[in-house]
C-alpha cells in the first residue's frame, strides 16, 4: 500500500495511474476505521483497478460546538486496516494541503439539508460537499462509495454529482452493524457501558417501524410515533429526531409508496448516534 500526504503527489500518482488506463475507484473517510468503512473498500475492491482511500478530519464539517478537536484518529490502527483489506493508496493529507488559505468561494447546499441532521448542524453538508469537491478533483474517481448510515449524505453527494456534473458513479453501500444491530460508528467508542447496552434498541425500533410501514399496520405518523417511544422508553439517550423522508430527495412523503428513508438521531451524553432504514414500498 502505497502512502501519499500531500495533494501534488496525489495528483502526479492519479496522472500516471490514468495514462495507463486504470479504473479508479474513491472511498472518502475520516479514519479511526472499523468494518463500516471497510465494507466501502470490499464493494470497491472488485469494481476498479485501484482503490483510493483518503483519511482526512475536514474541520469545514464540524460546527464550532462540535467534536472536531477530539474527533478519535488513531493512524497507525487505520494504516494496518486499510492495508490487510486492500486499499492501494491512503491519502492523508493535512488541513494545511486541504485549506492552504482562506476560500474565495463558498459552497452552500441548497436542498435535501433543511431536514434531519443538516437542520441541526448549520453548514456541516456545506463543509462535506466542499471537502470533497475538492477530493474529486484531486483523485479523479470513475466510482466514489459511501455508506448508507450517513443516508442524508449519500442524497448531498448524490445533488452534488448531479448538479456540476461530475462524471463519478455514486455507490451506496449498505450499513454495517455489530452483532446486536448497533451501526458500526467510530462515535460508538464514547458510549458508557449502560449506553452500549441500550444502543442496539435503535435499530430494533427502526426495524418495527419498517416492518409496520411495509404491512400497513398504521400511517407514518402513527409509525413514527411509536418509534420515538420505543427508544424513549428503552434507553435513556435524547431522541433528537424521529423523520420519515423520500429517499433521496428528502421530502416529505405525500403517500405510502416508493423509497421512504425512516431516520433516527438520538443523543447520548457524549455521543450523539444517528441510524436509518429504508423501505421501498413500490
Ligand atoms: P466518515 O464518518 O469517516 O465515514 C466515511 C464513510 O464510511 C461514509 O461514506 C460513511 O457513510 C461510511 N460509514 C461509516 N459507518 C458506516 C457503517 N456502519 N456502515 C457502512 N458505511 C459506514 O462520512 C464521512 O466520514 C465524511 O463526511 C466524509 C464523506 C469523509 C467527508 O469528509
Amino acid at each position: 500500500m502505497i502512502v501519499l500526504k500531500n495533494v501534488h503527489e496525489m495528483k502526479e500518482f492519479i496522472k500516471e495511474s490514468k495514462s495507463k488506463g486504470k479504473k479508479i475507484g474513491f472511498v472518502p473517510t475520516m479514519g479511526f476505521l472499523h468494518e463500516g468503512h471497510l465494507a466501502l473498500v470490499d464493494r470497491a475492491k472488485p469494481e476498479n483497478d485501484l482503490v483510493v482511500m483518503s483519511i482526512f478530519v475536514n474541520p469545514l464539517q464540524f460546527g464550532p460546538n462540535e467534536d472536531f478537536e477530539r474527533y478519535p484518529r488513531d493512524e497507525e490502527h487505520d494504516y494496518k486496516l486499510a492495508k490487510d483489506t486492500g486499499v492501494d493508496v491512503l491519502f492523508i493529507p493535512g488541513v494545511d494541503d486541504i485549506y492552504p488559505k482562506a476560500l474565495s468561494i463558498h459552497m452552500t447546499v441548497k436542498e435535501r439539508v433543511n431536514v434531519l441532521c443538516g437542520k441541526k448542524r448549520e453548514g456541516h453538508f456545506d463543509g462535506v460537499v466542499t471537502v470533497l469537491t475538492k477530493l474529486f478533483h484531486i483523485i479523479e474517481p470513475d466510482a466514489a462509495y459511501f455508506g448508507l448510515k450517513d443516508a442524508q449524505q449519500v442524497a448531498v453527494v448524490e445533488g452534488l454529482v448531479e448538479d456540476f456534473f461530475f462524471p463519478i458513479e455514486i455507490v451506496r453501500v449498505p450499513t454495517v452493524r455489530e452483532r446486536e444491530g448497533l451501526a458500526k460508528s467510530s462515535r460508538n467508542v464514547y458510549l458508557s457501558d449502560q449506553e452500549r447496552i441500550e444502543a442496539p434498541v435503535i435499530y430494533h425500533s427502526l426495524t418495527n417501524a419498517a416492518n409496520s410501514l411495509c404491512n400497513n399496520k398504521g400511517d407514518i405518523k402513527s409509525v413514527l410515533q411509536e418509534l420515538r417511544q420505543c427508544i424513549e422508553l428503552n434507553t435513556s439517550g435524547i431522541v433528537e429526531y424521529v423523520d420519515a423522508y423520500t429517499f433521496p430527495s428528502l421530502t416529505l412523503p405525500k403517500q405510502i409508496k416508493g423509497e421512504i428513508l425512516i431516520a433516527v438521531a438520538v443523543q447520548f451524553k457524549q455521543a450523539r448516534l444517528i441510524d436509518n432504514i429504508i423501505v421501498d414500498l413500490g
